[in-house]
């Protein structure tokens, strides 16, 4: 390749735009470590910052895409080699540092977690921020969590990416899933990654009472608003509930009577800013515990120059699984 490659890239005039265009090496950012990128991915979050439905992107012009997986051809930092395979998850792509829509990205190494062995560039993006995301709400649930065993577990936004990848790690690990989905003709998929049983999310859907029959030991919520809050409010005695998404909604319309009387515990998962420890811990374990053919069951192959086109359909929550995106193509 030359010098030159294909990005997609959101400008702000007097209104949102994004399209294609041609850069060269010099548009990257500063950093001490240069990668060719192979694979990226289409999350939620990429869809607002496509469409430009949220203010994603916090300088312009910037390449978008909050993920990138590749292979490192150039490196003044210690931590990594040329050759070396890696993934970047967030830590500002996309918001104020240009991200994985580039077939080159420039970056701090600091910022960059090594792919274990076991884990391809095209797998790291099936995962993606949504797996890792994933594994980051199994880790908070099981901090003092229910355990296997314990009782059923929640995932709505079930058929989406992380829901899909929670449902499967949770099953794998013993628990009983239950997911919540507004697409029950994906109920036989659903069950096919090990949920136990499907749910009708318009059940969680609308306004609920504050207490409401207990049924879940631990919930893991993507969607936010009144789906969380009567997921709070049918929480068993002493239950922990993720919450890491707003699909629905950014609003909690929640009391605190599930806090106080049912010792309920709300821990929030953020992806973005999450430490590298925390990070390094994610990725180890998705490494150990995913079943990759599982995974590639919910994943699908998205050309790059389709990204812009395809990015409104995950936001209507027409996309099931994960996509990855092949730069070459
Ligand atoms: N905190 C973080 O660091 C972090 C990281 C990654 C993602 N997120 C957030 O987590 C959420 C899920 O991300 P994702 O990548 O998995 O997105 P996704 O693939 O689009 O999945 C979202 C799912 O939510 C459900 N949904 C969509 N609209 C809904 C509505 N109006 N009411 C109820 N459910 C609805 C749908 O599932 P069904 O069709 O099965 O109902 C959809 O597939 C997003 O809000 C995203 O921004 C946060």
């Amino acid at each position: 390749m030359s010098d030159s490659f294909k990005a997609l890239v959101a400008r702000k005039d007097d209104s949102h735009s994004c399209d294609y265009e041609t850069l060269t090496l010099d548009d990257l950012d500063v950093g001490d470590v240069t990668v060719s990128v192979d694979y990226s991915t289409l999350n939620f979050k990429d869809g607002l910052a496509i469409t430009g439905a949220a203010p994603i992107a916090q300088r312009q012009p910037l390449i978008l895409g909050i993920d990138y997986s590749g292979t490192v051809i150039e490196s003044q930092h210690t931590g990594f080699n040329v050759g070396d395979r890696v993934v970047m998850n967030g830590y500002g792509a996309s918001e104020y540092l240009h991200g994985g829509y580039a077939e080159r990205a420039r970056v701090s190494g600091d910022l960059l977690v090594k792919l274990p062995d076991s884990i391809s560039n095209a797998q790291a993006m099936a995962i993606g921020t949504a797996g890792y995301t994933a594994m980051l709400s199994v880790m908070a649930l099981q901090n003092n969590g229910p355990a296997p065993g314990d009782g059923p577990i929640l995932v709505t936004g079930a058929a989406g990416g992380v829901g899909s990848v929670a449902i499967s790690l949770l099953a794998d690990l013993g628990y009983e899933v239950v997911a919540s989905t507004g697409r029950m003709s994906e109920a036989e998929f659903l069950k096919s990654l090990g949920a136990a049983d499907t749910l009708d999310r318009a059940g969680l859907s609308e306004r609920g009472k504050p207490l409401q029959k207990e049924q879940w030991a631990g919930v893991v919520d993507c969607v936010g608003s009144h789906t969380l809050a009567n997921a709070i409010a049918q929480t068993r005695y002493d239950g922990v509930v993720t919450a890491c998404g707003l699909a629905q909604g950014a609003d909690l319309p929640a009391t605190v009577m599930p806090f106080i009387l049912r010792n309920v515990r709300l821990q929030g998962v953020d992806s973005v800013q999450a430490p590298m420890a925390r990070r390094l811990t994610a990725w180890s374990r998705l490494a150990d515990e995913l079943d990759m053919q599982k995974l590639e069951a919910l994943s699908f192959d998205l050309p790059f120059s389709e990204v812009l086109s395809r990015a409104p359909d995950i936001l209507a929550g027409k996309t099931r699984g994960r996509a990855v995106v092949d730069l070459s193509r």
